[in-house]
């Protein structure tokens, strides 16, 4: 059977990333895609995307058995919920379920600074083996000259993370 996986986009700044990730998982997992309201608005504002309200139940449930959970990019507001086992949309619902199922969870959190609550809320998290924190973090050992090398880059960070095999950057050799 092929493995899961679930694409959440809250509303911080870059949601189109998730998107892009999302296209780009291969076709031997089965993904599902899950964007906050207030996604919605930053993907209005900064990508001219109108997205309907497209939320799928069946990854509210542990019984659904997502194998790894995406939170690209994580707005302060659902890493606060999450830390706190909060669970009021499909996003922090899948994010618990990810937790309390020890399934692989990977939030990459968007915020600049980060104050200490956030961090507070990162450490928490990071705590749990199966939780990974790695925000959208720009490496230049490879030399990118385009936004897309940029993305591609922080996409295949976290393919990389999920243990999904991608070429989608060039590797430190
Ligand atoms: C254009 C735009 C960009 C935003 N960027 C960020 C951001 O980078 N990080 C963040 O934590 N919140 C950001 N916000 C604020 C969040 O959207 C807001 O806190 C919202 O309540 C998050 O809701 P959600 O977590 O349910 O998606 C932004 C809002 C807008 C309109």
């Amino acid at each position: 059977m092929n493995k899961k996986v679930l694409v959440c986009i809250s509303g911080a700044s870059g949601a189109n990333l998730g998107l892009k990730l999302y296209n780009l998982i291969p076709p031997y997992y089965e993904r599902f895609l899950t964007i906050s309201k207030n996604a919605k608005i930053v993907l209005e504002k900064e990508e001219n995307i109108f997205l309907e309200e497209d939320i799928a139940a069946p990854p509210a449930s542990g019984s659904f058995k997502i194998d790894i959970t995406f939170i690209v990019p994580c707005s302060m507001n659902t890493l606060a919920k999450i830390a706190l086992g909060i669970s009021d949309n499909l996003i922090t619902r899948a994010a618990q379920v990810a937790i309390k199922e020890k399934r692989k969870l990977i939030i990459a959190p968007r915020e600049m600074p980060f104050s200490e609550i956030h961090l507070e809320h990162m450490l928490k998290l990071s705590k749990f083996q199966n939780v990974i924190i790695a925000p959208p973090i720009i490496g230049y050992y490879n030399n990118p000259k385009t936004i897309e090398d940029i993305e591609m880059f922080l996409i295949g960070k976290w393919f990389d993370l999920a243990g999904i095999e991608n070429e989608l950057f060039k590797r430190w050799k």
